[in-house]
């Protein structure tokens, strides 16, 4: 790789055996991916749950913190193992905190904002359009590239600490123009709305797509960006897409010529989604009904101030059945938000909870078994997914209407 004279310090150790390291291994990969030469990054979103971590990962965090290396650039948290405020009544064990805590702890030392959230973007954490960032989690890296036209690939949690401490990433994937076009067509002509619809959509499309970069004729302008959000969410879960377009609607695709660089998307790459389609994957993903599950999870990823403003106005004056729990995952950020304008004391009031700060994705395998939940209802394609894999329980996949219709009752 060219490095400039800057890069060549740090790998020859001038600025301490942290950023050395980190350029090392960034120059590794970057041989591997055939970069010709590092890009600066803007800022970082790091995966640092300890489960995502594993042992190695949280040894290699504190290697770094311990080598007196710190963040160059802004750098932000995915959600972590452990809900931090209410932990002991959630179920989880001490063995599970100490060990976040401390690679939490490490990484705040680097100089990182331990804001433990998929949706950084709702938290000010903002890349411009056309900025190269080095961000981890799907959903997150998925939106940053489609829906804010930044530049960015799929950061694992060592490449991503390397690149807040140096502040370069190699100039590869979706750092080049050439990477960014589409190269295949979802033809929507489903009557498609809300969230669970558009994961849904996601979910679909990333079968098809794998590793290419699709784009979507049909979708309304009215789209919101919260269904954007789900639509990326699906996407990345069952394809490793992390770059997408709409056409009209997302910033790389005024047209379909602009989206796919001039370039004619041929009749074989064409699949339409219709309701037929739009059912099927519902039910793929959909083994039970809603009025089974014994736990809720709504908020995959990360809920805004509209989607918690929304679901409190259908829990209102409810309260959820005995022997069943909602939770509803946000930031810690947003959650003071709806304490602030008094949408977290309607929802809690209904037993349910908003849980910030987590996930059950990085949670340990068989925590909901020994928790005694056997059924999960969600309206994200992403959250039923995982569950299914990780969890080992039933899933009903549907709207957030229809959940909370059958898992409360009037107050
Ligand atoms: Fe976020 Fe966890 Fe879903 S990281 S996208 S809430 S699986």
């Amino acid at each position: 790789m060219n490095l400039s004279r800057e890069e060549q310090e740090m790998l020859d150790g001038k600025f301490g055996a942290g950023v050395q390291k980190a350029m090392e291994l960034l120059v590794a990969v970057g041989e591997c991916y055939d970069a010709e030469r590092m890009v600066p990054v803007a800022s970082v979103h790091l995966v640092s749950s300890n489960l995502n971590a594993g042992k190695g990962g949280a040894l290699f965090i504190k290697d770094m913190a311990e080598k007196g290396s710190g963040v160059v650039i802004p750098a932000t948290t995915n959600p972590s193992s452990i809900e931090p405020w209410s932990w002991k009544e959630m179920g989880f064990t001490e063995e599970t905190r100490r060990e976040q805590i401390s690679i939490s702890g490490d990484l705040k030392k680097m100089g990182c904002f331990i804001c433990d959230t998929c949706t950084p973007y709702l938290i000010g954490h903002v890349p411009r359009f056309g900025e190269h960032v080095a961000w981890g989690e799907s959903s997150a890296v998925i939106y940053a590239n489609s829906v804010l036209g930044a530049r960015t690939n799929r950061e694992g949690g060592a490449t991503g600490l390397a690149a807040a401490i140096t502040g370069r990433v190699p100039e590869c994937g979706n750092h080049l123009d050439k990477n960014r076009c589409g190269t295949l067509k979802i033809a929507v002509n489903a009557n498609i709305k809300g969230d669970t619809d558009y994961s849904t959509l996601g979910y679909f499309a990333g079968r098809i797509a794998e590793d290419r970069v699709p784009i979507f004729a049909g979708i309304p302008p009215s789209v919101t960006a919260d269904e954007l959000k789900y639509l990326g969410a699906g996407l990345a879960t069952s394809g490793s897409v992390s770059l997408f377009h709409v056409i009209s609607v997302t910033p790389e695709a005024s047209t379909e010529e602009v989206a796919t660089g001039s370039k004619r998307i041929r009749s074989s790459d064409t699949f339409e989604f219709g309701p037929r389609e739009l059912e099927e994957a519902e039910e793929s993903l959909s083994k039970a009904g809603p009025e089974e599950a014994d736990l809720v999870i709504l908020g995959c990823p990360h809920y805004s101030i509209s989607q918690i403003k929304n679901c409190a106005q259908l829990l209102s004056e409810r309260k959820v059945k005995n022997n069943k729990e909602i939770w509803i995952l946000v930031s810690h950020a947003i959650k003071q938000y709806a304490m602030d304008i008094g949408l977290a004391q309607i929802i809690e009031s209904t037993g349910a909870r908003l849980a910030s700060n987590t996930c059950p994705n990085p949670m340990p395998r068989g925590f909901f078994r020994k928790r005694g939940f056997r059924t999960v209802a969600t309206e994200s394609a992403k959250m039923a997914y995982y569950v299914r894999m990780t969890q080992d329980v039933s899933c009903f996949l549907g709207s957030m209407d229809r959940i909370i219709d059958a898992v409360t009752s009037k107050a």
